[in-house]
């Protein structure tokens, strides 16, 4: 049985849990690999628009799109709590669509649904929740708000933006989320609202205070061409260990030394004579 949403709400630090790990995964063997690593939560992003399919931005999934990853990380059987992203208006349009949405997600193999926005999104997470769908929360820097951003843009600078990014964590809380990603606001910002809040918050590039942090998948491992976050740490080279050992085959190849005798099937010696 994987980690549930229930255990994942009990994981508050003040109360003496480690911190939640999350890292995104969007197929099977990174789901594999990263639920040996010991996280906690694979989140199944729309980030996948912009890291896998070269996109500019997290608008360009969609539910069908989404379930074909979560179904890749599903296959996993991983430990870890998947969370799958609500991808752009699956949750915009009314409650019923949005439940039926969320449904698709699990049916998928995800454990539980995320989706973007403060307040104006009350009614909607009690409508999946009223499915007995769990939801995740995600203030900050909501990627699908970069049209209304105009760009991806740290969020809570100012006094009043702190205080509306406050009040919707604390509407999303009521409304029942079993936690909530905070992200790319000034560190303050993301201790306050832990504080705050009896659920826990999995911040990325929200300070060191949150309860828990995601990192991109393929940001942790090198893997990407983008200029890194701030707020990203990068663990590996993969990037690098791919090309070398491609362009090591390429050569393999080209020199004759591939394949080798070890790599051949034997001649059967009625085909010899
Ligand atoms: O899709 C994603 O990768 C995310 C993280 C940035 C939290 O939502």
């Amino acid at each position: 049985m994987s980690i549930s949403a229930p255990e994942i709400r009990s994981r508050k630090r003040r109360n003496g849990a480690s911190p939640i790990v999350m890292v995104t995964a969007y197929d099977e063997p990174g789901a594999r690999y990263a639920d040996a690593g010991g996280v906690d939560m694979l989140l199944v992003g729309d980030s996948v628009a912009n890291v896998v399919l070269g996109h500019t931005d997290t608008l360009h999934v969609s539910v069908e799109e989404m379930c074909h990853h979560v179904r890749a990380v599903s296959a996993a059987k991983p430990n870890a709590h998947i969370v799958a992203d609500m991808p752009w208006m699956s949750y915009h349009i009314s409650d019923r669509e949005s439940v039926r949405n969320a449904a698709a997600l699990i049916r998928a193999g995800a454990h539980s649904v995320k989706l973007e926005g403060g307040s104006v999104r009350r009614d909607v997470v009690r409508a999946v929740l009223d499915a007995e769908i769990p939801v995740m929360g995600h203030i900050g820097l909501t990627p699908q708000s970069v049209l209304a951003f105009g760009g991806f843009k740290v969020q809570g600078k100012t006094l009043d933006a702190a205080k509306l990014l406050m009040e919707d964590a604390l509407v999303l809380q009521e409304a029942g989320v079993f936690s909530m990603v905070i992200e790319a606001v000034p560190p303050i910002v993301g201790t306050q609202i832990t504080q705050a809040l009896d659920v826990p918050t999995i911040g990325i590039g929200a300070g060191p205070d949150t309860d828990g942090q995601v990192l991109v998948f393929h940001d942790l491992l090198g893997l990407t061409n983008r200029k890194p976050a701030k707020f990203v740490r990068q663990y590996a080279d993969i990037g690098k260990a791919i090309t070398d050992a491609v362009s090591q085959y390429a050569s393999d190849v080209r020199n004759g030394s591939f394949p080798s005798e070890s790599e051949v099937y034997a001649n059967p010696d009625e085909l010899l004579n």
